[in-house]
């Protein structure tokens, strides 16, 4: 397994380019299966979770190339061969749940398996399943599977999301593009990735109002057609990188950055005493003076602060000046890099949903262990402002969403090297 070296260099400066969202791409990518004619993605990120859709779609009979070094990928969905989303695959990304409403819609049944827990919490379905029955699915539990049917198809109808889960807004707006009739879906996610899912499904001739507030209103159409997209910039890359100058000093602007992606975060930045500066070509970031101060962060669903840069902020905190409370309340278990962080010399408690971070002077190096996607770039980002050595290991998270980060952090002067096990 590969690990990630990188050690405390000093100030970080330079521009580097922001990716395309993989939260958005790995909603758009299963909307090919809406329509029988070609999807193109452009702006798509590289990076294994796009490899593991593009295997689970191949699975269901679609056809995915990947262009441009990645960066494109045409899909086309011209026949489903199966409606059965393999345990396989799915266990090894929970995404993959988001091809249930899109095979419902076109095939009237769905057989999917239930992705399990993962580090950061349990994530049941039970939203999405509830959802989709007003909508006039029959489903059931089978041997780990959901089996879902519609015979003739589903019916549009109101329904009020328990919590404005994001996954189940967007298999619930997939399912209903082919639905008869209306469907008005309230207490929806206003995610910027399910906004962009509604830009491209309108593209391809859905009936879509009200995509960014909590109301949307979906009227069914009996087809859809092909449509090229480009996936919106990935807010959490760029927060991630906007916080590597916050930590190093220095000053780096992020290509394609955009503040009404992250409002509440740049709103805590600033608090921190960082900088954040709309440019041409994106935003630049640095520190205001001297150390960062403590800033207090309560994760909530969009527009508030995302739960996908709770790891980063912690790293922030580790070093700054005071006592910061950050209160996770998205998941149920997603403090797992604290302890990592500990191992650096960090001053954490943490309780039930919330861990105070007691700023210190300085990080120190030290071998750790990535426990997720976002823990894992928490560590490179403490890491890049320790004294010595950070070795990360389990990697393989980091590249299911952050692209060529040696590159990208490279480029800005970060001594950071991959080690290949
Ligand atoms: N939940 C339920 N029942 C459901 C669905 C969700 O109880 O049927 C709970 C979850 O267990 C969780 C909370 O609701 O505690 C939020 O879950 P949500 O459905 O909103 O999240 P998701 O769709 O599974 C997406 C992102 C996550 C991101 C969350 C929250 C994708 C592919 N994943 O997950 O991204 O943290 O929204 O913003 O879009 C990541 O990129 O690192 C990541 C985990």
């Amino acid at each position: 397994m590969d690990s990630i070296i990188v050690t405390g260099n000093g100030p970080l400066n330079g521009a580097i380019p922001i990716a395309g969202a993989k939260n958005a791409c790995l909603t758009l990518m299963p909307a090919t299966l809406l329509s029988d004619e070609p999807l193109t993605l452009t702006n798509a990120p590289r990076l294994s979770d796009i490899k593991t859709m593009s295997e689970l779609l191949r699975s269901l009979g679609a056809e995915v190339t990947s262009m441009q070094d990645g960066q494109v990928l045409a899909l086309s969905s011209h026949t489903i061969a199966t409606t059965k989303a393999d345990y396989e695959i799915v266990r090894k990304m929970r995404a993959s749940n988001l091809v249930l409403g899109p095979l419902l819609a076109r095939e009237h049944e769905a057989i999917v398996s239930l992705p399990g827990g993962c580090a950061i919490g349990a994530r049941p379905m039970d939203i999405h399943i509830t959802a989709l029955e007003t909508l006039g699915a029959e489903i059931e539990l089978k041997d780990g599977y959901l089996h879902a049917k519609a015979p003739g198809g589903l019916k549009g109808a109101t329904h009020e999301l328990r919590f404005a889960s994001v996954g189940a807004t967007e298999n619930v707006v997939m399912a209903a593009t082919l639905a008869k009739g209306t469907t008005v879906l309230k207490n929806a996610a206003r995610e910027p990735e399910i906004v962009d899912l509604v830009h491209c499904l309108r593209k391809m001739g859905a009936q879509i109002e009200g995509e960014g507030t909590s109301t949307i209103t979906i009227q069914g159409v009996d087809r859809l057609h092909g449509a090229t997209h480009p996936v919106v910039t990935d807010r959490i890359e760029l927060g991630t990188y906007m916080l590597a100058p916050a930590i190093c000093g220095g000053e780096v602007e992020l290509l394609g950055g955009r503040i009404d992606l992250l409002e509440a975060f740049c709103e805590k930045l600033d608090a921190a005493g960082i900088s954040v500066e709309e440019t041409e070509k994106g935003l630049k970031v640095a520190r205001k003076n001297g150390r960062v101060k403590a800033v207090d962060v309560v994760t909530e669903p969009f527009p508030g602060f995302p739960t996908d840069l709770q790891a980063q902020m912690m790293a922030l905190m580790c070093t700054a000046e005071g006592t910061a409370v950050l209160e996770e309340k998205i998941f149920e278990n997603r403090f797992m890099h604290a302890p990592e962080l500990m191992r650096m010399g960090a001053s954490i408690e943490v309780q039930g949903g919330t861990a105070t971070v007691h700023g210190v002077e300085r990080l120190k190096g030290a071998p750790v262990m990535a426990t997720d996607l976002r823990a894992s770039v928490s560590l490179i980002l403490a890491g890049l402002a320790a004294e010595g050595e950070t070795i990360v290991n389990r990697v393989y998270h980091l590249d299911r969403g952050y692209e060529r980060v040696e590159e990208k952090l490279g480029a800005l002067g970060a001594k950071i090297e991959r080690v290949k096990g």
